[in-house]
């Protein structure tokens, strides 16, 4: 697949805050804010959506996947929240910054991106880190239907990425993941949270997304590309490795 050209980047750096815009940036007519609230968006709106990271059980009640939005789950009292708004079909890259304080294995290790109460979508809880491993490179879907928001989904961008890196181990052959004790607290490398955004389906004018296909067309490595492009904060760490 020959190089795709480089998609508009948009960093947000976020940890456990709400949402404070106030403003709607130009082009932007989706008034929603809130990630907990229902939004139908068009091409170039804004999307308002969380991260939240807990313990993999805190997601569930009984068998079933709640919404974190669901005040039956309690997450409240332990979870943390990260807000983002990005660029309805633009890819963007979304960064927790994970040096500062903020250890996703200390308030259990896995994180759910999450949207809507009546039109409520969430992501299976994925995996970011324990005391032995630490995945800090992700891929998230947002798939729309006329509008709203039908479906969140992981996908596994395997290990081509990391074969042969010393610092980095292949989970369950799909996921590179570092080990922890080489993270920043305890070792050279900043091991903070990329997640590389795509979206797919349709707007409310049916108008079709295509970001996705631009992720999918991208290579393996591509979000190490992206992160090289981060001058001054994750390529310093990155350039060690590749
Ligand atoms: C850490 O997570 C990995 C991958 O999910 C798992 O194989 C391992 O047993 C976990 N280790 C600890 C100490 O929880
Ligand atoms: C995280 O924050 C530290 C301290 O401000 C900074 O040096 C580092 O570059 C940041 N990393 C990312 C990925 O933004």
């Amino acid at each position: 697949m020959a190089a795709a050209p480089l998609p508009r980047m948009l960093l947000v750096v976020a940890l456990a805050v709400a949402c404070c815009l106030v403003q709607l940036a130009a082009g932007d007519t989706n008034g929603v804010f809130e990630p907990c609230s229902d939004a139908r968006i068009q091409r170039g709106d804004g999307f308002t959506f969380g991260v939240v990271f807990a313990g993999y059980s805190s997601f569930f009640s009984g068998q079933t996947q709640l919404s974190p939005c669901d005040r039956r789950l309690n997450l409240a009292s332990s979870a943390q929240l990260a807000v983002f708004r990005p660029k309805v079909d633009e890819i963007s890259l979304l960064t927790v910054n994970t040096t500062t304080g903020f250890n996703p294995a200390s308030v259990g290790g896995y994180m759910v991106a999450f949207a809507g109460r009546k039109y409520a979508a969430r992501s299976p809880p994925i995996f970011v880190s324990n005391s032995s491993f630490t995945v800090s490179s992700f891929t998230l879907v947002l798939e729309f239907n006329k509008g709203r928001l039908q479906n969140l989904h992981w996908k596994k961008d395997g290990c081509d990425a990391c074969s042969r890196k010393s610092n980095f181990v292949c989970l369950g052959k799909q996921t590179c993941a570092i080990r922890t004790q080489s993270c920043k607290n305890q070792g050279p490398v900043d091991c903070s949270i990329g997640i590389q955004l795509a979206f797919s389906g349709t707007d409310k004018h049916e108008s079709v997304l295509n970001s996705w296909y631009e992720v999918s067309n991208l290579r393996q490595y591509s979000l190490y590309g992206l992160y090289s492009n981060l001058k001054d904060t994750l390529s310093g760490q990155f350039n060690k490795f590749f």
